[in-house]
């Protein structure tokens, strides 16, 4: 099987920006790890990273017309983008919305809010990178290999 693990805007920056809420780990450590823990799993993963709103709305149309699972950190679109709303109401496969940090715990009221968990089969967050780990676990379980 293979897996989609799309990051959305400011994510490419992981590992520098602020570190005190995401971690050090870079989003090129964060891409290999992903592969290396689907490898464990059996999935082939691809991790892809975008400052550019309609970029990952082809990405999910993609994902929807090819029936692949979706990993998918939004970031901050996670909070008021309709269209990511309309692209995952179109994914058949399994969908899983992570963030490092917990959105839901933290001070800013428009993060209490996903546009994602509505048609998410699982939301993972404040799990830090790990979270990644433990959506690929759960896409493995969920699509039988
Ligand atoms: C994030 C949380 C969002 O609120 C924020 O806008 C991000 C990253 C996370 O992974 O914790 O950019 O999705």
């Amino acid at each position: 099987t293979t897996v989609l693990v799309l990051n959305g805007p400011n994510l490419g920056r992981l590992g520098r920006r602020q570190p005190e809420i995401y971690g050090h780990t870079t989003h090129g450590d964060l891409a290999d790890l992903c592969r290396s823990w689907g490898e464990q799993l059996g999935l082939e993963v691809e991790v892809r990273q975008t400052n550019h709103e309609g970029e990952l709305l082809d990405w999910l149309n993609d994902a929807a017309d090819t029936e692949t699972p979706v990993v998918l950190n939004a970031a901050a679109w996670t909070h008021y983008s309709y269209a990511i709303f309309d692209a995952c109401a179109q994914l058949t496969a399994t969908l899983v919305e992570v963030h490092i940090s917990d959105p839901e715990q933290r001070p800013e009221v428009f993060r209490h809010t996903s546009v994602v968990t509505p048609h998410a089969a699982k939301v993972i967050a404040g799990q830090g990178v790990d979270g990644y780990r433990q959506a690929l676990e759960f896409i493995a379980a969920d699509t039988g290999d």
